[in-house]
């Protein structure tokens, strides 16, 4: 299908500074934007990233029906885009939707629209090493009204956005501490899904934590409040004896990407992967009885973090001597190493856009 594009007359790249990236507040020329209305999506199109005029009583704004997902580009040695699993990203904003009653986007048309915007964008994928093009589709509920139902109009976006570290520790240890008095999500919510609202349920904890100069909240289940589940950007794996543990995928936490690789990967290296229900008991225990080698968090913003620290109720173990763990920076080096094209890309990950 041919897409119609508007090009923009006046592009910004030469004023940003690629070598000191952060995360998230730089945005390339173009977006892709697709309406929804009287049952159907519309043409995709490609205008000038810019401002949109919306109207106070926007749905969104007040009730939240939208859904984002998180992928990465990357500038390969050959030229090439290389895209991070682009069709299990579409997979998983298509499982968002329809929790959030959001009518689904065809694979081909995000995937075809995605690739055309990269190809106008491509010159801001950042080149050197640690960094990448981070890709944020969304789509959100466009009626303008107050009355609390499913919306009939929708918008579905993408931005692109050339970033760094998502951390200010970069890939050094972050400090996590549990969220005892406030949950996250529980069974049968939409802690699973990328809806706005998971987000804005953390901030709260996550600032109070910020202010006790903690990075992160490590949530637990909503019932027990003991069962480990997400850190809120991040899934969590711990390394016990030899063996990788993660929490496993109850409909509470999100089912990530890496995650997923990172799971694949250590399998395939030989190692022995539980998805199961981890307490905080079990972890202080394994902790106090140096059985508790290391802990990372996986997700697309955040690559692999490795955890240094976690406060729970009174009592605060370090893990590693607060330093990153051989096995997080093995993971990391393997997983940046497919999606720059560095090494073989044996699980077909990469999306390559020549
Ligand atoms: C991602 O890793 O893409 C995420 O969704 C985290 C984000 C909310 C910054």
């Amino acid at each position: 299908m041919a897409m119609e594009v508007r090009k923009t007359k006046h592009s910004k790249i030469s004023k940003v500074d690629f070598s000191g990236l952060g995360f998230g507040d730089i945005f390339s020329d173009h977006m892709l934007k697709m309406a929804y209305g009287k049952g159907q999506w519309g043409a995709p199109k490609i205008v000038p990233f810019g401002p949109m005029r919306i109207f106070p009583s926007l749905s969104t704004l007040h009730y939240g029906q939208s859904v984002f997902e998180g992928l990465k580009a990357f500038y390969a040695k050959d030229g090439s885009i290389n895209v991070f699993r682009p069709e299990r990203h579409i997979a998983r904003f298509n499982i968002s939707c329809h929790r959030l009653c959001i009518p689904p986007v065809d694979k081909k048309v995000f995937l075809d629209g995605l690739v055309h915007l990269l190809r106008i964008d491509r010159e801001w994928i950042p080149k050197q090493k640690g960094y990448s093009l981070y890709i944020r589709p969304f789509a959100f509920a466009a009626d303008s009204t107050l009355g609390v139902h499913v919306s009939h109009t929708y918008q579905f976006m993408i931005i692109l956005s050339p970033v760094g570290a998502y951390y200010k520790e970069g890939f050094n240890p972050v400090k996590l501490v549990t969220a005892v008095e406030h949950a996250r999500s529980v069974e049968g919510g939409c802690g699973a899904v990328k809806t706005a609202g998971n987000y804005a349920a953390s901030l709260f904890a996550a600032h109070e934590a910020q202010k006790k100069g903690f990075t992160q909240v490590l949530w637990l289940d909503g019932v027990h409040r003991n069962y480990i589940e997400e850190v809120g950007t991040m899934n969590v794996f711990f390394l016990i004896d030899d063996v990788l543990v993660t929490p496993h995928l109850s409909g509470t936490i999100l089912a990530g990407v890496t995650r997923d690789s990172v799971i694949q990967i250590a399998k395939d290296w030989g190692m022995e992967v539980n998805e199961r229900r981890i307490s905080m008991d079990e972890l202080m225990k394994a902790a106090d009885g140096g059985r508790l080698k290391e802990a990372f968090g996986t997700g697309t913003a955040a690559v692999i973090s490795p955890v240094g620290a976690i406060k729970h109720k009174n009592k605060m173990i370090t893990i590693n001597g607060g330093k990153t763990g051989k096995l997080a920076l093995k993971l990391y080096n393997a997983i940046t190493g497919i999606q720059y094209g560095d090494k073989p890309d044996k699980f077909k990950w990469v999306y390559k856009i020549k």
